[in-house]
């Protein structure tokens, strides 16, 4: 039978720098490297509904955001709670998926790609419970590159309340908000991350024959990451065909932290907009994560002590046109108890807080001339487009941030097209939650750099989607 044993560790991981788990994977790791970020409701997507329509799949993925929202939200109460005695809560629902290769020979897999969390894991054999999924569960065993992590490395030390020990190795356990749950040894493999280019020519020729990935020689191999390999997995995981996920947030397991200092502590992503159905979005690591444009703003990151995990950003204002709206300066400050306002790209939606939304919402009605109308759940303003599919007047939406950033949306930005072009929504929504969002769809065309080692989020306009 398998103890966990709890390890009280929190507040060492609070004194954990950023990037002291970085010397542990090997230097010869690439210095930069980009992957494929594909949205679950594209076409190249593993999850793809060739059934649904886009204003069905808009319409579903502005539901996700509410439950990852409430997700979010758990997260946050459970890990700044100082007592926080039981393990959390992580995840939620997510919006994109990445490619990866774990493992010599490599076997590939389609993660998640989760902003808001860190621990990277995958289903493992030997199996106490797995859910199906597309491919054979990845077996340590038979690769040359795992290795087990005792409880004594600094890995598993940083897993603090979500470790235990197994002899003297290293467990991982964590359950999600939903009563999901994944939990397995900690261990050690190569990662592989193929160019969004290989990536995408995997997908068109899978459709054809089964294969294994095949190294494209341009691929960035990673050597010595931590991972969760999952031997219990229990819940709602398996329903959408995941594999297992990437942890891409703040805190000292994540892929970006143990990468650290080898990839300069920044990465960037540059999502286009979902409705140019054949282009994908890309992640980069790295240099070559340094944004090419002349009209860059930038801003602070703010993490909590209590949650390294998430990026927070301190907004200080919002305008639709010109009209700035009534909102006290230090609303979404967290340092000064003000509501968390975090970045991610797992949401679409940006969902804001309900006095703030009021306000927002009434500034749009005035700002546009059209005609409302009955608004689909989960929006709640929503207008109709004239049968000419003139609309004009649409008004810019304005994030200013600390720093003189000022973040301006665009209609494209703001507003999301349904029931085949005849109506627009708000595609941000109020929810009360003690915390707010900026969703992907605010991000989109945009390039979104997170220098996690110098704390600053810098971003300007862009085409993505466009190599
Ligand atoms: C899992 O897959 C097996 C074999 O394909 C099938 O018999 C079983 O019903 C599946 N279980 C679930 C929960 O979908
Ligand atoms: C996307 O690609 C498919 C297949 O190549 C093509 O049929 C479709 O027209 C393309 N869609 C757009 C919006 O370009
Ligand atoms: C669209 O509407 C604007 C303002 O109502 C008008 O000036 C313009 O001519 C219209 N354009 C078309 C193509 O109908
Ligand atoms: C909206 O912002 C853009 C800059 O991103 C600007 O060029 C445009 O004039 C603004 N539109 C309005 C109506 O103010
Ligand atoms: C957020 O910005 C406001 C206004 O610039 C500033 O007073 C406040 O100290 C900032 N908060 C943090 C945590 O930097």
């Amino acid at each position: 039978m398998m103890i966990l044993r709890t390890l009280y560790l929190s507040l060492l991981v609070l004194s954990l720098p950023m990037s002291s788990l970085s010397r542990h994977i090997s230097t010869s790791n690439p210095s930069s490297f980009k992957v494929a970020l594909i949205h679950r409701d594209s076409p190249f997507s593993p999850l793809y509904d060739h059934s649904a329509s886009p204003s069905d799949l808009l319409q579903r993925s502005a539901q996700r955001s509410i439950s990852r929202l409430r997700h979010m939200s758990l997260v946050l109460a459970a890990e700044s709670s100082p007592s926080k005695l039981q393990s959390t809560v992580k995840a939620g629902p997510n919006e994109f998926l990445m490619k990866v290769g774990v493992g010599t020979p490599v076997n590939s897999f389609w993660l998640i790609a989760d902003t808001g969390s860190d621990l990277s894991w995958i289903q493992c054999l030997p199996c106490e419970r797995c859910f199906n999924q597309s491919v054979p569960i990845f077996d340590p065993k038979s690769s040359s590159t795992y290795q087990q992590l005792a409880c004594s490395s600094p890995q598993c030390q940083a897993l603090a309340m979500d470790a235990g020990c197994y002899g003297e190795y290293c467990q991982y356990s964590m359950s999600y908000g939903d009563g999901s749950s994944t939990s397995g040894p900690l261990l050690s493999e190569t990662f592989i991350f193929e160019t969004p280019e290989s990536t995408i020519s995997d997908i068109i020729s899978s459709t054809t024959s089964a294969k294994q990935t095949t190294d494209h020689g341009t691929s960035a191999k990673i050597k010595r990451l931590a991972f969760g390999c999952g031997t219990s997995n229990a819940g709602s995981f398996g329903n959408d065909n995941e594999q297992g996920l990437v942890g891409l947030g703040g805190g000292p397991l994540s892929l970006i932290s143990q990468l650290g200092r080898s990839i300069s502590n920044k990465f960037s992503y540059c999502l286009p907009s979902r409705l140019d159905e054949n282009v994908t979005s890309v992640l980069n690591f790295g240099e070559n994560a340094d944004i090419q444009a002349s009209d860059v703003s930038s801003t602070q990151l703010i993490q909590l002590e209590g949650n390294p995990t998430f990026f927070l950003l301190n907004l200080t204002g919002i305008s639709v046109g010109s009209k700035r709206l009534d909102i006290p300066p230090l609303y979404f400050d967290p340092t000064q108890n003000g509501e968390p306002f975090l970045i991610d790209s797992g949401t679409s939606l940006t969902i804001l807080g309900p006095d703030v939304y009021d306000k927002l919402a009434d500034e749009v009605e005035k700002a546009i001339d059209l005609p409302k109308t009955d608004p689909p759940r989960p929006f709640s303003l929503c207008f109709e487009v004239p049968d000419s599919g003139n609309i004009t007047g649409l008004p810019n939406i304005t994030f200013h941030f600390s720093g003189n950033a000022d973040w301006i949306n665009g209609p494209e930005n703001s507003f999301i097209p349904l029931d085949d072009g005849h109506m627009i929504c708000l595609g941000i929504l109020g929810a009360s939650q003690g915390m707010s969002i900026l969703g992907n769809w605010a991000q989109q065309n945009r390039v979104v750099e997170y220098d996690v080692g110098k704390r600053m989020l810098s971003f300007a306009p862009a085409r993505c989607g466009e190599v």
